[in-house]
């Protein structure tokens, strides 16, 4: 993954790439460096293991300069210490590299090209700035001649900034499969893995094609391919907010980005339905699936877990089968598709590897493909065929909450405007724009319910290695991402299980106190046998919460959600989840936004 920076300008850089470090920092923070320079050609470089906090105390005041790049690391070759952190120099010192990505065939190139002792760390990342040393200082290439050598030789996924200490008001970049985005200004021009983490600097970016190099100096963007060609491309003006990317008064974004689900609903309903609340979906998108035998859903973890919230719905509506697809097991080999496959790729950053190699498989075979994401321009939804946007805003805690009900919302005004394109009298019925209203609604009750799961929090998940989530059917698909949402920020090791399936097996797990909790939603045909698995799992001695809907509630239930139609009950639902989820990392004195280990956006495969 890993998130990388860079500025060429006038101005004095280090808080530029530092701001912009932090603001990436969800791509990784296992450590994180800056390499400044300018004119005058006195450099610094600056690494340390940990967060960008640990970077910035370590940096003080007296790192100064007019260029430079920085980046923040999540580790996938070799352990988070200073020698792995980037950027990463050559043994003279002369090139100053960061990397994205991953380069698959760095041991092959190491053997053939360097000997071992030039290497410091463990990480893929330094044969490539070696390589460009060799070829520069030993073959006598110029900077830009060498860059592109070594680019035709590494195989894999890379956004690399590159700089040159003797020409230190040039960066050079270049990207395969990893994202990456010019940012331009008066003065100055920037790179950086994001847009968001520019914003406070520009609005106005250029995209970089995979296979492109990209020469960034303080008054020029040159950008040549993969054939050494120069190739023009206009920018664009991004509309983002700035106001978007603060946390306010609250402790952590993730309570902020919960709390925001209400609002993300209705804006929704004002995005895909006009004033008369007819629907208002991109009609080439409706008449793409309309020609579909089958909808293959492709995603990652919480997006993966909304393409089944989705499912049932999607099937009732459009009367096409839906098959869900884990993003990195479908990248090997294609499964038997249907005759007119139609895929969805669901992803709030639009950037996941696993989802766009996939992808990448898709477009080869000329097959339509949707992207259902938060990130306008994102590498997926440019390359997909169509885009549905879920505008919730952007969501930085690196758990997922507001994508994951805004994916399921926007899949509903495209299940019912493909179904109503089909006449189907199911999708007439169902009145999106109320339903959903309601749903905020019900968001709104929940989110007043704070106090109590805190409560509930206190009792059972201060100490419990373990828990469970149970359901069937539609709150089964909920369990499983309630159960995501617990451990990835709290380190209880949680399943999200099918109540029936208790009995065959997993039951065995259940010691007096493990915590059992129950999603009921408002099915008669379920409903029931749920409530019967609890009893099985209280009478081996677990600690029984049960999450029931309105309609199937009992006076003793722990949490009651409002009502929702049954196609939206995963919104309303994985509410009460997610609230637990936060409670319990925060009770335990975590870093709620930042779960060790983890990354908000997985851009290597
Ligand atoms: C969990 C979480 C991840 C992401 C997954 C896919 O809270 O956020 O499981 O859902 O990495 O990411 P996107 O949706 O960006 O493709």
């Amino acid at each position: 993954m890993c998130g990388i920076v860079g500025v060429v300008g006038t101005r004095n850089c280090t808080d530029i790439l530092m701001q912009g470090l932090e603001k990436l920092e969800y791509r990784g923070y296992d450590s994180a460096g800056v390499f400044v320079t300018g004119s005058n050609k006195k450099s610094k470089l600056v690494k340390s293991v940990g967060r960008i906090a640990s970077l910035r105390e370590k940096i003080g005041i007296d790192v100064a300069g007019t260029a430079g790049i920085g980046h923040t690391r999540w580790a996938t070759h070799g352990k988070p210490t200073e020698d792995n952190a980037h950027p990463h120099t050559s043994t003279s010192g002369r090139f100053i590299l960061v990397h994205n990505g991953v380069i698959e065939n760095f041991v092959e190139l190491r053997e053939e090209y360097l000997s071992n002792d030039v290497f410091k760390g463990e990480t893929d990342t330094e044969i490539a700035v070696h390589l460009i040393a060799k070829f520069a200082e030993e073959d006598g290439l110029t900077t830009l001649e060498a860059f592109q050598k070594a680019l035709k030789l590494i195989k894999g996924s890379f956004a690399f900034g590159l700089m040159d200490a003797e020409d230190p008001e040039v960066i050079y970049v270049a990207k395969n499969k990893s994202p990456l985005l010019i940012g331009l200004g008066d003065g100055y021009n920037m790179v950086c893995s994001d847009a968001m983490a520019m914003i406070r600097e520009t609005s106005e970016f250029m995209e970089i094609h995979d296979q492109e190099l990209v020469i960034l100096k303080k008054n020029q963007v040159t950008i040549l391919d993969a054939e050494g060609h120069e190739v023009k491309r206009p920018s664009y003006t991004a509309e983002l907010d700035l106001s978007d990317i603060g946390k306010g008064t609250y402790p952590f974004y993730m309570l902020k980005e919960i709390d925001e689900q209400p609002t993300v609903m209705r804006k929704l309903i004002s995005t895909y339905t006009d004033e008369n609340g007819k629907m208002k979906v991109d009609p080439d998108i409706v008449k793409a699936i309309q020609a579909s035998d089958r909808l293959y859903i492709i995603a990652a973890g919480t997006s993966y877990n909304a393409g089944f919230g989705a499912k049932a719905m999607l099937e009732a509506l459009t009367n096409t089968p839906v098959e869900l697809g884990v993003a990195s097991e479908w990248g090997y080999d294609m499964p038997l598709l249907s005759k007119n496959p139609f895929f969805i790729f669901l992803s709030q950053s639009g950037e996941t590897a696993d989802s766009r190699q996939v992808l990448v498989k898709v477009n080869e075979l000329s097959l339509p493909s949707l992207t259902v994401t938060n990130v306008p321009g994102s590498t997926l939804s440019r390359e997909a065929t169509y885009t549905m946007l879920i505008g919730a805003g952007p969501e930085i805690a690196v758990a997922s909450t507001k994508a994951y009900t805004g994916q399921i919302a926007t899949l509903a005004f495209l299940a019912k405007a493909v179904g109503e394109a089909q006449e189907n009298p199911l999708a007439f019925e169902f009145d999106l724009v109320k339903e959903l209203s309601l749903v905020a609604q019900s968001i709104e009750a929940t989110l007043s319910e704070k106090e109590k799961i805190a409560a509930i929090v206190k009792k059972n998940f201060l100490t419990t290695r373990n828990a469970f989530y149970i359901g069937r059917k539609q709150d089964y698909f909920v369990a499983m991402e309630a159960s995501l949402k617990l451990k990835e920020i709290s380190y209880v090791q949680c399943e999200g299980f099918a109540a029936g399936e208790l009995k065959h097996g997993t039951i065995s797990l259940i010691e007096k106190g493990t915590p059992v909790i129950a999603l009921i939603s408002n099915n008669e045909k379920v409903a029931l046998h749920t409530r019967g698995n609890v009893m099985e799992t209280v009478a081996r001695g677990a600690a029984a919460i049960v999450i029931a809907e309105e309609g199937a509630a009992r006076p003793e239930d722990d949490i009651v959600v409002n009502a929702v139609h049954p196609y939206l009950s995963a919104i309303s639902m994985v509410i009460p989840t997610q609230l637990l989820a936060y409670e319990t990392s925060f009770q335990r004195g975590l870093d709620v936004d930042k779960p060790r280990n983890l990354a908000k956006a997985v851009t290597v495969e």
